[in-house]
């Protein structure tokens, strides 16, 4: 039950059910031949099956005389969940020699209008998204997969988050960002097939089955949210916080109708609220988002914490055209800053028998 399948179609991590942590990391990569990324990749697959499976990256070594061949901080634990996804950016391609197999649409994304973003959460060849429900568990693997490439790699930014959500027996409910809203309801269903492959999956080439993940990491100005009105603050989304239901409906997924009207023809819904601008974009994403909280900005004692926004979608347009859509006219613009950004194309799944990335080569 506390396992997630390393092997499937897809890379897990993506259409799992959330789990509560996440350990997201980018590395940057030294001038690597590309049989030395295969290398790399081929053990990351053996270590991969390992660490999903709640094992040891390799059996623990007899020998006291030799550091451990695992790091050892989950004997005992079980795998909580753990699923592993690896990315790659436009930048890799260029250091390996294989520009050639870079699909057009894996391109630095633009400069938007309100972004801030710092160096240090920027850049970077390869992305690895460890989630589970321990954050112990996402750390082991993450450590013991960077520490198997030392010399080939570096770590450039890293980021952790939480998400809690009510579990009433397997019956998820849609976890609460620090906003206090429900986050993910407008998803596409990861149940339904269709709607992953209009959404979310590369449906030809070498990278079929896999997808673009966009990483953003956005400070949540929490201290001018908590001063605002509640009403404000539903207007914002343009839905209850406490339901998550559309305004003027009465459930969480009942329809969004952005025009609704009360009994007085007054729009109930204001066309900037972040709901009917994405909506108006007329596209979807797979958001599979997490909570930060980072200690205290020195400069102004508020809190360091936010959203490392995670989206899945099979063409980075898509989270182009939404993020265009909210532009300066979102309101939610006024509580948030974008600090840090990436795009990689996460490879397609793993079948038994081969490796990561194998299809690339
Ligand atoms: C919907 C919060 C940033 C795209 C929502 C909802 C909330 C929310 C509460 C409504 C419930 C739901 O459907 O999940 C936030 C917060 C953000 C943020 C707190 C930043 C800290 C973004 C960004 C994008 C985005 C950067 C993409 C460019 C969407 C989309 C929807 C949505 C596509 C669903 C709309 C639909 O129902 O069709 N967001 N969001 N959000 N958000 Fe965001």
């Amino acid at each position: 039950k506390n396992k997630v399948n390393f092997y499937g179609k897809y890379q897990s991590g993506i259409t799992t059910q959330v789990q509560k942590h996440i350990y997201f990391v980018v590395l940057s990569i030294n001038k690597m031949s590309v049989s030395e990324v295969k290398e790399m990749f081929k053990t990351w697959t053996n270590y991969s099956v390992h660490l999903m499976n709640g094992e040891p990256v390799q059996e623990l070594g007899k020998n006291k005389l030799l550091p451990s061949p695992d790091t050892g901080e989950t004997i005992g634990l079980d795998a909580n969940r753990l699923t592993l996804t690896f990315g790659i950016s436009p930048s890799f391609f260029e250091k390996v020699g294989l520009t050639k197999h870079k699909p057009e649409l894996l391109e630095d994304l633009p400069h938007f209008p309100k972004d801030q973003l710092d160096k240090a959460y920027t850049g970077g060849d390869i992305c690895i998204q460890a989630c589970s429900d321990d954050p112990q568990v996402n750390f082991h693997a993450i450590r013991n997969l960077i520490r198997v490439a030392k010399g080939e790699v570096s770590m450039k930014w890293s980021q952790s988050g939480f998400n809690s959500f009510k579990d009433t027996e397997g019956n998820i409910e849609t976890p609460r960002n620090l906003f206090s809203f429900k986050d993910g309801t407008g998803n596409p269903s990861i149940n339904k097939q269709s709607e992953l492959d209009k959404f979310v999956f590369i449906q030809d080439g070498w990278a079929k089955n896999g997808t673009y993940i966009v990483a953003r990491r956005i400070q949540m100005l929490l201290e001018t949210w908590d001063r605002t009105a509640l009403e404000e603050q539903e207007a914002t989304f343009g839905r209850y916080r406490h339901s998550g239901a559309p305004i003027g409906k009465e459930k969480e997924y009942d329809e969004f109708d952005p025009d609704i009207k009360d009994k007085n023809g007054e729009r109930l819904i204001e066309k900037e609220s972040h709901v009917s601008l994405a909506k108006q974009s007329k596209t979807n994403i797979l958001r599979r988002s997490f909570s930060y909280s980072d200690g205290i900005n020195p400069n102004t004692g508020a809190f360091d914490a936010g959203l490392l926004f995670l989206s899945f979608q099979k063409s980075p347009e898509q989270f182009i055209k939404i993020q265009n859509k909210m532009g300066a006219a979102d309101k939610l613009n006024e509580y948030i800053t974008h600090r840090g950004s990436g795009i990689f194309l996460c490879l397609p799944g793993v079948q038994e028998g081969e490796y990561l990335g194998e299809t690339l080569f």
